[in-house]
């Protein structure tokens, strides 16, 4: 039989195990027995294959389920090892399996139809993590904190203000991932080898029936293309490289006190007893390089192949199925680590002021007394060089005006009064002062969170 015929061609020497994808197909084992069973079914409503042959190879097929992967014979990869337990069980009939398509399309199927489900779940990882974070931020929307630029202190912000900015981007993943799945979701199958076959196919119903958004059309482009799995990769590492963000924060947020995890997302050391340590926010930052890794890998790969099967092909999906799990599985742990933190809101107050934060505040108010802002910089500018973290307000807006005297020599209350001045030096005041579309006072915050839950909800 021809079964027998390709098994002498794979019949050993040294590059066997190199050419023989067996083992890393289990991911992608039950897809084939999903793609078989809708082939064949095909396969009979056209009258391609009798329905009793049909009958029996779908028969074998469940068979060869129920004994798992692990089970199937040796073979150059999954599609042909359940080809040939097919065989095994109900004898050559068991080769029409294989009417009008190739290992090609086959794969490419399979490849797309496991890879459905993994963006799917990282889409809803997404979707829990963007929950945790907005509904921390409506706990949190006065808890003043210190906002960085250059990872020094620069202006008063919330913990709502600063979760929901990641909840922005974690969301601009979901739209990446889902956005993918929707390329990801067309059938390649009757593609055959790329370039078609005469057999009177329905390559409609085989997409419908694996649930399939339509068809990769033409059969060259079905067989050949891969730029889905640099899609979804690129997805991958994008959402990753987010979420190595809010790691690397909370991890220096935990450093300095302001932030605690709980005790379920911390670690501790086998030799000093008294260490709580961010491990699970270090492995989440850590699995971003796993996942540009993987993107660039893809790409690589990808680069230069010729139309329209080559063999380098086999060695493109496996990892991207690994790094979607991987990133899906970092998604919910930090999820986790965000509902359950718990924010120290007096250390962050106290720090919010730090470092002269609020001098923004004190140079946008000159400049709305009527000062040119260029000057009103110059003068608080001045004053940064004399003001220190325990200056009361009272003793800072003293400072600004006897700086206001040094840069101009006119006295402050030419623009703003005094106690206008301490006024925007309080942080939580400074907050309340910005509130512009998406800014951090509360009532603007509290706008976004609206709109907020109301996005997360329709996605
Ligand atoms: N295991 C192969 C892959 O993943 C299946 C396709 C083999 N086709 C071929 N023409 N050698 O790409």
């Amino acid at each position: 039989s021809g079964t027998a015929g390709r098994r002498a061609r794979f019949s050993g020497g040294p590059a066997r195990a190199f050419l023989s994808s067996l083992a890393a197909d289990e991911a992608i084992f039950e897809a084939d027995l999903a793609v078989d069973r809708a082939h064949v079914v095909m396969l009979a409503e056209r009258g391609i294959v009798d329905d009793a042959v049909a009958g029996e190879i779908l028969a074998a097929l469940a068979d060869v389920e129920a004994d798992g992967h692990g089970a199937l014979p040796d073979g150059e990869d999954v599609h042909e090892a359940i080809e040939t337990a097919v065989i095994d069980r109900i004898g050559p009939d068991g080769g029409r399996m294989h009417t009008a398509r190739s290992r090609n399309d086959e794969v490419a199927t399979c490849v797309r139809y496991r890879l459905r489900g993994d963006l799917l779940a990282a889409a809803e990882a997404t979707l829990t993590l963007r929950e945790a974070l907005v509904d921390v931020a409506s706990e949190h929307a006065e808890t003043v904190m210190p906002g960085y630029t250059h990872l020094q202190p620069a202006q008063p912000t919330t913990v709502a203000h600063y979760l929901l900015s990641y909840e922005g981007g974690i969301a601009r993943d979901t739209a990446r991932l889902l956005d993918a799945y929707g390329r990801v979701n067309r059938s390649p199958l009757g593609a055959a080898a790329f370039a078609g076959t005469p057999f009177d196919i329905d390559r409609d119903r085989t997409a419908e029936l694996l649930g399939f958004d339509g068809t990769v059309r033409n059969s060259m482009d079905a067989a050949s293309a891969r730029d889905f799995l640099a899609e979804a990769s690129t997805a991958c590492a994008t959402l990753a490289t987010t979420l190595s963000g809010v790691a690397e924060d909370l991890i220096v947020f935990s450093n300095k006190g302001f932030v605690e995890l709980a005790d379920a997302y911390a670690s501790t050391s086998s030799i000093m007893p008294q260490k709580k340590n961010p491990d699970t926010l270090e492995l989440t930052r850590g699995v971003a390089g796993d996942a540009i890794g993987e993107a660039t890998g893809t790409l690589s790969l990808l680069k230069g192949l010729p139309r329209a099967y080559n063999r380098d092909l086999q060695r493109a999906h496996a990892g991207v199925f690994e790094i979607a799990d991987d990133v899906r599985e970092a998604t919910e742990i930090a999820a986790g680590a965000v509902a359950t933190a718990d924010w120290n809101e007096a250390a962050l107050a106290d720090a919010a002021g730090d470092g002269f934060s609020t001098a923004t505040g004190v140079a946008d108010l000159l400049a709305m007394g009527g000062m040119p802002f260029r000057t009103a910089h110059e003068i608080v500018a001045t004053a940064a060089e004399r003001v220190g973290d325990d200056d009361a307000p009272a003793a800072a807006a003293a400072k600004v005006d006897e700086a206001a005297r040094t840069v101009t020599g006119e006295a402050l209350s030419a623009y703003v009064s005094r106690g206008e001045v301490e006024t925007v030096l309080d942080p939580e005041r400074s907050v309340a002062s910005r509130d512009s579309a998406g800014g951090p006072a509360p009532d603007a915050v509290a706008r976004d969170l609206e709109e907020r839950r109301a996005a997360l909800d329709a996605d």
